[in-house]
């Protein structure tokens, strides 16, 4: 069966399947997730091509993205879809996270990367824990398949909480350089999974970033953006100090963000018929949430770092991209008002695809 077909039939038996037994629905989804992913590379590649209008044509770091809005990153962690996202219109694409070694994922009371949506709350639970391939076969495969110009490719990348016993900066500015060799245009920092236990407790968030300028940014002698995707959760009072490391270490740019585990908020927003589903997820396994219900958050949070970088620019060119509640145009003129340059959506994405298939940024300029 073709994705698009099994897309519209799951989204419409949805939002009956979800009122069954929280542990069945979980471990039901979570299954036909990785099944779904797998058959991704095997879906027929969409005949027409949509290309954005040029006004919507946004430069960011000399980079021709073709429209201000982009797959996020988790999508496609093992360099899916790059043809299908090039003919659907995507502003650029984005491949990852992945991490330099290969990971299955998260199990948890017998589910393997348990996952499940929320369809009347327009939002997911995910608790995958960086699946990937490792980053010497994502590299190598991405850089066969990147061909079209003007259609910026980035790569997210994660440290790996397997490797904490090694000298885990050291490999991931390693993988960070098999990403450069492979053509990337600009490259996505993810120091904001909630599924993983980040390394941390070894060091802080300032002796990362600043040994990865050292051993990385410092080296590169093409032009290639880094930005740094955070979380949802942040705070307001968080920003000037983000921000300023960022500006003083020559980063390019900043994603808020990644799903949020501020569950207590974020239950006031689910549909009271999706309450015992969130609360089993999030007692039994955590995770992070996403979806609509990172709306206004995201929106606060970017506007934040858009008034703090217009406050005092860094001397390299820096963008705030906003990820979480993503799903139509409206949104994207919300984060164009606040002077937001790109956006990234997850689950919006899902969503319309499941009615509007590969028209799916398209409808994004009809609406
Ligand atoms: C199933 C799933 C897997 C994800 N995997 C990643 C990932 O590998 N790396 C990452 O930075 N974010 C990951 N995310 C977070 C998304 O990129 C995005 O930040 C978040 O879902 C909020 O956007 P949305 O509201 O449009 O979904 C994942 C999200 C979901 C739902």
């Amino acid at each position: 069966m073709k994705l698009l077909t099994l897309s519209k039939l799951e989204s419409f038996i949805r939002p009956y399947i979800v009122s069954l037994p929280p542990h069945f629905v979980i471990s039901q989804y979570s299954r036909a997730r990785i099944k779904l992913i797998k058959k991704l590379n095997e879906d027929e590649i969409p005949e027409e091509i949509f290309h954005p209008p040029i006004e919507y044509h946004r430069k960011l770091w000399g980079l021709t993205f073709r429209s201000p809005i982009m797959n996020a990153a988790g999508m496609f962690k093992n360099c899916e879809w790059y043809e299908h996202s090039y003919r659907q219109g995507a502003g650029a694409y984005l491949g990852g996270t992945s991490t330099i070694n290969w990971r299955i994922g998260n199990n948890g009371q017998g589910i393997l990367q348990p996952f499940v949506p929320y369809p009347k709350s327009n939002c997911a639970s995910n608790f995958l824990g960086l699946p990937n391939d490792g980053d010497f076969i994502n590299s190598n495969r991405l850089e066969k398949i990147i061909k079209y110009e003007n259609f910026p490719v980035g790569w997210s990348l994660s440290a790996s909480s397997d490797l904490h016993a090694f000298d885990w900066l050291k490999l991931f500015t390693s993988s960070l350089k098999m990403y450069e060799k492979a053509g990337v245009d600009f490259i996505e920092i993810n120091e904001s999974c909630p599924n993983i236990s980040q390394n941390k407790e070894y060091n802080s968030l300032e002796y990362r970033l600043k040994f990865i300028k050292e051993n990385f940014l410092d080296q590169i002698t093409r032009n290639l953006p880094v930005i740094v995707k955070f979380s949802n959760d942040t705070q307001k009072e968080q920003i000037p100090f983000l921000m300023d490391l960022l500006f003083k270490l020559g980063y390019d740019g900043v994603n808020f963000g990644n799903t949020s585990t501020n569950y207590l908020e974020i239950r006031k927003k689910i549909h009271h018929a999706e309450r015992k589903l969130f609360d089993y997820f999030t007692k039994t396994f955590g995770g992070g949430v996403s979806g609509k219900v990172l709306k206004a958050k995201s929106l606060e949070i970017c506007s934040s770092a858009v008034e703090y970088l217009n406050h005092g620019k860094p001397s390299q060119e820096f963008h705030v991209i906003r990820t979480g509640g993503i799903e139509s145009l409206d949104d994207i003129k919300e984060s164009e008002k606040a002077g937001i340059s790109l956006n990234q959506c997850f689950t919006g994405y899902w969503e319309n695809f499941s009615k509007y298939g590969h028209n799916v940024y398209r409808q994004f300029f009809r609406s």
